[in-house]
């Protein structure tokens, strides 16, 4: 088992992440597609959140797809989706409740996926090397592995503190604002934290 704190699993905020609709959330898809035509056989994703890509992916190549995620909240979120999405689809979708620096399939994949910085989620460098020696072990021959990392920046006082708004929608009578706030960067371990804030209100919540 893992002898580190995970961070931020979700726990209630899981409900909330799929209303985030910027393009920087929706131009990953069509490139994940992209490279599974390359390749055949069931698709694995770690990390897979709440299935933004592991659906778009299974409906737009009719694969299979094996699905693990460390967050139940983010799971239970997934699985609601699943539920009420067309049946050829849910079937083809397995989702499982694990961590990507240890884990084991029985088969092998010619095509791993880690979108949207998930990767960089692993606390420390152990985490990480544990990781992609899985990865490495559940990789077919002639397999493509694919992860997203965002650049490292400079994190100078312009950026401590800083609040950005993600989104601000209406669902059902009631206004949902979601942004984050710079809270510490590491550049030599290039780490960043900021504090999501979530503002509800209406429908009875303020
Ligand atoms: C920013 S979300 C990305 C989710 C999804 N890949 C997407 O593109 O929408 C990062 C996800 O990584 C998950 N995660 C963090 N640490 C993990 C771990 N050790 N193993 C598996 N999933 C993990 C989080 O719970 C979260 O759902």
């Amino acid at each position: 088992m893992n002898n580190y704190l995970p961070g931020n699993l979700y726990i209630n905020t899981a409900d909330y992440y799929d209303y985030d609709n910027r393009e920087i959330i929706k131009d990953d898809l069509e490139f994940y597609v992209e490279y599974a035509r390359r390749t055949k056989g069931a698709i694995l994703e770690l990390a897979s959140g709440t299935g933004r890509v592991s659906l778009y992916v299974a409906e737009k190549t009719g694969r299979n797809l094996e699905c693990l995620e460390l967050s139940e909240a983010m799971v239970k979120r997934f699985q609601h989706k699943l539920e009420t999405t067309h049946r050829r689809l849910r079937e083809r979708v397995n989702v499982h409740i694990g961590d990507m620096s240890d884990f084991k399939f029985k088969e092998r994949f010619e095509y791993i996926i880690i979108p949207w910085r998930a990767l960089q989620y692993l606390p420390e460098q152990e985490q990480t090397i544990k990781c992609l020696s899985r990865v490495r072990e559940h990789l077919a021959g002639n397999g493509v592995f694919i992860f997203d990392i965002f650049k490292p920046r400079t994190y100078d006082e312009k950026w401590l503190g800083r609040e950005d708004v993600s989104y601000d929608i209406t669902v059902n009578g009631r206004r949902i604002i979601r942004s984050t706030v710079n809270y510490a960067a590491d550049t030599v371990k290039k780490t960043i934290q900021y504090k999501s804030r979530y503002r509800i209100m209406g429908g009875g919540v303020k």
